[in-house]
């Protein structure tokens, strides 16, 4: 337990993605002089890109070692690699493919061309993950998990109401995704917990409800959102929009 989440609210959508590219290259830049290394969860969806392609622009990208970040996903399309809509892909053009990063430490969920379903596709994550944690865990104490969050309080490819919430071990297949496509992999709520920083990054009035619900202590089932935590700290890094219905207070 972490305590009460930290709630940043910036005045817009472009101005949440540059605060957040910043914060992301300090996180890392702090990881890697603590313990010479860091490792940090993407988020799929457009708040994940836009914070990537702000990175891109800034400065800061040159104050990362980034052959020695390692990259992972928080979900996935169940889909051929290469695919555009594949966060993986969107990840690579709005970053990855211009930083000098060591492709072993790149571990982008298998596509549906090199998987035979979104359960192997989890099972072979999960052998990633167990390999590279140390300690006796299943999963890395990632420096920083990055989740970008649905209008209905979905993190990851975890939806209310949809049997992947229970899914125990460190990942999960999914199937008839109520977001598109329907077939996906995501990490569990047991293996984004692992996170020492948690970052929900949220734009925009049409995710206010989802935001002022999962603050609110709503039941995992109904937003999924507000059910996990950071090891040690939880940041809703939010615009004004998606704040809109927070008391003042928070
Ligand atoms: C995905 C996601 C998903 C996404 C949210 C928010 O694969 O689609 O990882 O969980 O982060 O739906 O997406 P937006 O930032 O586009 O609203």
């Amino acid at each position: 337990m972490t305590g009460r989440p930290l709630v940043v609210v910036h005045r817009d959508k472009a101005l949440l993605a540059e605060a957040s590219a910043a914060r992301l290259a300090t996180a890392i830049v702090d990881a890697q002089a603590a313990r010479g290394e860091a490792d940090i969860v993407l988020t799929g969806g457009s708040m994940g890109s836009a914070i990537l392609e702000a990175l891109g622009r800034s400065p800061l990208r040159d104050a990362v070692d980034w052959g020695a970040v390692t990259i992972w996903w928080g979900d996935e399309r169940f889909l051929p690699a290469g695919d555009q809509d594949r966060n993986e892909t969107q990840a690579r053009s709005a970053l990855l493919d211009l930083l000098p990063l060591d492709p072993a430490r790149v571990h982008p969920m298998a596509g549906s061309d090199q998987a035979g379903s979104p359960e192997e596709a989890a099972a072979s994550y999960a052998d990633q993950l167990a390999a590279a944690a140390g300690g006796g865990y299943s999963v890395p104490a990632f420096d920083v998990v990055m989740l970008g969050v649905g209008p209905d309080g979905h993190i990851a490819s975890l939806f209310p109401g949809h049997p992947a919430l229970s899914a125990t071990g460190s990942t999960v297949g999914v199937h008839e995704s109520p977001k598109p496509p329907p077939e996906r992999v995501s990490l569990t709520f047991d293996a984004l917990g692992r996170g020492v920083q948690l970052w929900f990054l949220v734009a925009g009035q049409d995710k206010a409800d989802a935001v002022e619900r999962s603050l609110g202590g709503a039941p995992r089932d109904a937003a999924p959102a507000g059910s996990v935590e950071g090891t040690s700290a939880t940041i809703w890094l939010l615009d004004a929009d998606a704040a809109g219905l927070l008391p003042k207070s928070c």
